[in-house]
């Protein structure tokens, strides 16, 4: 986030307000940058926003009040305090009632304009972004996670994280580990599905070699792996009640032998669990042991779907077109207000994975202009997310403009793209798909500025 807490913008056509104005601002130990015209901070703005805008209301270009607006209609949310010669009160009473925080008439008492600043600072990290490590979000859902984070991690206790899929389960884990004692030594993750049944007692404790068909070496298992860090349990609901015995074995007694080996060793782990299940209920329907609820469910962190914590959605969503056009080394694209209502009306089953993944075509679909969001309509599978028109969408105009029809032809393309390898003539190409001669398919492809991602940039697809 282009967040810097502490600095103040001047604007000012007069050097010598400009450099008294930045003196002071200095004095309080506060950065400080300067501009002459209206057009010199809205370019700035593009790549930063300070903390606080000083704002002559008389500028040579255009005035304040004009150059608030388009602030506003650019979605662009700074403290301002105007500065005026003139004590305008009809265009003051304007700028207070569009946002300004202040409104001081030269001249003004040096104290006075500096405690104006930092009232106008504190209001700006008021709605300061929240990143605890990698996790972004200011609902209040959020932070009792963050706080619940904070409270555990330096203990040994036993964690079990509750949520949807992709809300940041795996995060949170990472999290606790990195903010524990353990932090030096290995997080292990194991993620319970994956691992055939037979070979799931091997996996997790070791083995020797010659203690089965195919055992040809002796074999390190998870809990050796993490000897002195934490061991994450991913997918802990997943497991057969045959399993479960042999963990909460473990659990209890805090030690395990390798299969196939006599020795008993002694398990230095800290466990944090994750399911996407409710496990209460699997207990209650016989198919979760519940004393090994009971072992693993010490310290519960229950993390909200994301369309219970909505307000969190422009947060994350600018977070992730910032990382990724920065990633996937594509040029910043525009997340409007639009878009951003757009991404809050939606439901989001995948939770955050797929809004991160919805953002990332979105940006690579952008080529550095306004970001679409292709969304399915509430309720539909997430599969869909980039279908082109539906059927039965009520919120059809009836006709499309010729952007909306260039949009939806570029998505249309690109995942026809996508699907063939950008394979694009001959059987199995995509011009054979659309049902296109290669040569229209080769000149629309050019027109419309697609281009084929680097083979990394569609990673999770
Ligand atoms: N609060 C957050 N801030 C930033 N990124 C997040 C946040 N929560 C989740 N993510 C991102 O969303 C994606 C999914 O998160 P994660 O894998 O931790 O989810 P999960 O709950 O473990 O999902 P699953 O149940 O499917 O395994 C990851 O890319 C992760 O970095
Ligand atoms: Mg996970």
């Amino acid at each position: 986030m282009n967040q810097s807490v502490s600095q103040i913008y001047v604007v000012d056509d007069d050097i010598s307000v400009r450099e008294a104005l930045a003196r002071l601002i200095k004095s309080a130990g506060l950065s400080v940058k300067t501009f002459a015209t209206a057009q010199e901070i809205l370019a700035a703005l593009q790549n930063e926003v300070p903390s606080c805008l000083v704002l002559d209301m008389l500028l040579p270009d255009i005035n304040g009040l004009e150059l608030q607006r388009q602030l506003a209609t650019r979605d662009i949310q700074i403290p301002i305090i105007f500065l005026t010669g003139h004590g305008d009160i009809p265009m003051s009473v304007r700028a207070m009632k569009a946002g300004a925080l202040n409104f001081l008439t030269k001249p003004f008492h040096d104290e006075y304009f500096l405690e104006t600043i930092r009232n106008a600072i504190t209001q700006s990290t008021r709605n300061e972004v929240v990143a605890f490590g990698d996790i972004i979000g200011q609902s209040r859902a959020c932070r009792r996670v963050i706080n619940q984070i904070e409270i555990v991690a330096p203990t040994d206790a036993t964690v079990m994280i509750l949520g949807e899929t992709g809300t940041g389960k795996e995060l949170i884990a990472q999290e606790i580990h990195r903010r524990s004692g353990r932090r030096q030594k290995p997080l292990v993750r194991v993620n319970c599905t994956s691992i055939p049944k037979d070979l799931f007692e091997s996996e997790l404790f070791g083995h020797v070699r010659g203690a089965f068909t195919g055992a040809i070496k002796d074999r390190v298992g998870r809990f050796e792996a993490a000897a002195g860090g934490t061991l994450f349990l991913d997918e802990i609901g997943e497991i057969s009640p045959g399993l479960q015995s042999k963990l909460l074995r473990v659990l209890q007694e805090k030690c395990y032998e390798r299969v196939g080996e006599d020795r008993t060793r002694r398990a230095d782990v800290r466990i944090v669990a994750a399911t996407n299940r409710d496990l209460q209920k699997e207990v209650a329907a016989g198919r979760f042991r519940e004393d090994l609820f009971y072992r693993l469910n010490v310290f519960p962190i229950i993390v909200a779907p994301l369309k219970e914590r909505k307000e969190d959605i422009p947060l994350l969503a600018t977070h992730f077109v910032e990382l990724l056009a920065e990633q996937l080394g594509c040029p910043k694209p525009r997340l409007t207000k639009a878009g951003i209502e757009a991404l809050q009306g939606y439901d989001w089953p995948g939770n955050i994975r797929e809004l991160r993944n919805i953002i990332e075509r979105a940006v690579i679909l952008s080529q550095g202009g306004v970001l679409n969001f292709d969304l399915p309509a509430n309720g539909s599978s997430v599969d869909q997310t980039f279908l082109g028109p539906r059927d039965g969408d009520q919120t059809e105009p009836g006709f499309l403009t010729e952007s909306e029809m260039q949009r939806r032809e570029r998505n249309n393309l690109f995942t026809v793209l996508q699907k063939t390898g950008w394979k694009i003539k001959g059987v199995d190409g995509a011009a054979e798909l659309l049902g296109m001669n290669p040569s229209t398919l080769i000149y629309r492809i050019e027109k419309l500025g697609l281009k084929r991602p680097a083979p990394d940039c569609l990673a999770g697809y």
